[in-house]
């Protein structure tokens, strides 16, 4: 229908980016190639009215325009919904070095020339004058079969330092190798202090992304070239490389317990240096959160050489006072800590009396201070295995 559309308006429409390098991946390697999470579809023309004239004669929405003249929009076609983003083709400028560029519609050749790396900046047109051919200005097509990662030009990663944190994605991904020009690139954008100038929201955004658009696989060796490739020390982020192994198992250990958002803090959190946690001004985290984990590591480690001698009531208590997010790093940076951490977080903090406090009461407790003191022993003695069910509950208030 977009394509009919687009014939019918005369305006080239075309498909780019992901979505075009990984059909020809597929067909080159025959391997299977995760699913394109969004399709790119680019319009040589007026998007607005023509998006106007397609939610016309389809069910849809537009959810959000961006600045970069580009629109997500929801499709509901025979009972499916489809996430499309719209994009007008485009030229960039960069005026300032990593930052954000100014765009302007234009010729599908800028919008082709615009782009990271040769593998990302091929096409397929779906209307005349191109409809079905498949346009590699940059020799694209011939890096995806050498498996190559290679930026468009060399002041790239200058303008756009997000690009590096990509190129890392698609090397692991899909076993690729950065070219010459990457590595030409990266000392040019060294030379100019690009990714000092990025601002730490996009920083984090793009470490975030190892996270969340990565298989869990992948992410010991997105890390390690990143550490391998300098770009911690050059974002003047410090991090400390032997939290690697330890911050990915425990991600891996608390699958299911905790949000997506709350993972990708910890992630953030448990990478910085914990003799530096300063850093993490440098991605963009408030003065109270920053402050919040220094508290709670000092909380820790006046307990630290003590550890193995504290009871594991006593450990509960600690752990207690300590919100989950900044608990979990501090698993992170103490390992000594990370195995009672692990079984407080998975189940002794799910650990609740079968009684409530109105049940005390009917069995004889005064109301007041007592209930609660009762309700922690029988929490403290069902944690120690001492008592397992109801009946052992009310035993042990009628003892009391
Ligand atoms: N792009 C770019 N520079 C960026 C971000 C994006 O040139 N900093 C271009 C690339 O050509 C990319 C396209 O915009 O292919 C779409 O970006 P995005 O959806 O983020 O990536 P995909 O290529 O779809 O790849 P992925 O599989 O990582 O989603």
């Amino acid at each position: 229908l977009a394509r009919d559309i687009s014939k019918k308006r005369r305006e080239f429409l075309y498909f780019a980016g992901g979505v075009v390098r990984d059909y020809l991946l597929k067909r080159l390697y025959k391997k299977r190639i995760p699913k394109p999470k969004d399709l790119d579809l680019v319009l040589q023309g007026n998007l607005k009215s023509f998006l106007k004239e397609l939610l016309e004669k389809v069910k849809g929405q537009i959810l959000f325009e961006s600045q970069f003249l580009t629109y997500k929009v929801k499709i509901n076609l025979n009972g499916k919904e489809f996430l499309i983003d719209f994009i007008t083709a485009r030229k960039e400028i960069y005026e300032d070095i990593a930052k954000l560029p100014k765009v302007f519609a234009s010729h599908f050749e800028d919008d082709i020339l615009r782009r990271d790396f040769t593998i990302n900046a091929l096409i397929i047109g779906l209307s005349p004058p191109y409809e079905g051919v498949l346009i590699d200005l940059v020799e694209g097509e011939e890096d995806l079969k050498k498996g190559l990662i290679k930026p468009l030009y060399l002041n790239s990663f200058v303008d756009d330092p997000t690009r590096i944190f990509r190129g890392i994605r698609y090397k692991i991904r899909f076993g690729f190798n950065f070219s010459e020009d990457f590595f030409l690139a990266l000392k040019k954008c060294f030379e100019k202090s690009a990714l000092k100038k990025l601002s730490g929201t996009r920083l984090a955004n793009e470490l975030k992304l190892y996270l969340t658009k990565e298989p869990e696989k992948n992410l010991k060796n997105l890390l390690m070239t990143t550490y391998e490739l300098n770009l911690f020390e050059e974002a003047e982020l410090k991090i400390n490389k032997k939290n690697f192994n330890s911050l990915i198992s425990l991600l891996k250990e608390l699958k299911g317990e905790i949000s997506e958002r709350e993972k990708e803090k910890i992630f953030l959190f448990g990478l910085v240096d914990s003799r530096f946690l300063e850093s993490l001004y440098r991605l963009g985290f408030p003065d109270s959160e920053i402050k919040e984990l220094i508290k709670y590591k000092k909380l820790i480690e006046e307990n630290l050489s003590n550890w193995e001698k504290l009871s594991l009531w006593e450990k509960i208590k600690i752990f207690e006072k300590i919100p989950s997010i900044y608990l979990l790093t501090l698993g992170i940076y103490f390992p000594k800590i990370k195995k009672d951490l692990i079984k407080f977080f998975k189940e002794y903090r799910k650990v609740k009396p079968e009684l409530t406090g109105e049940e005390l009461i009917k069995l004889g407790v005064k109301e007041g201070k007592e209930i609660g003191a009762l309700l922690e022993l029988i929490r403290k003695e069902k944690i120690e295995g001492k008592i397992k069910n109801e009946e052992d509950e009310k035993n042990l208030v009628i003892q009391f």
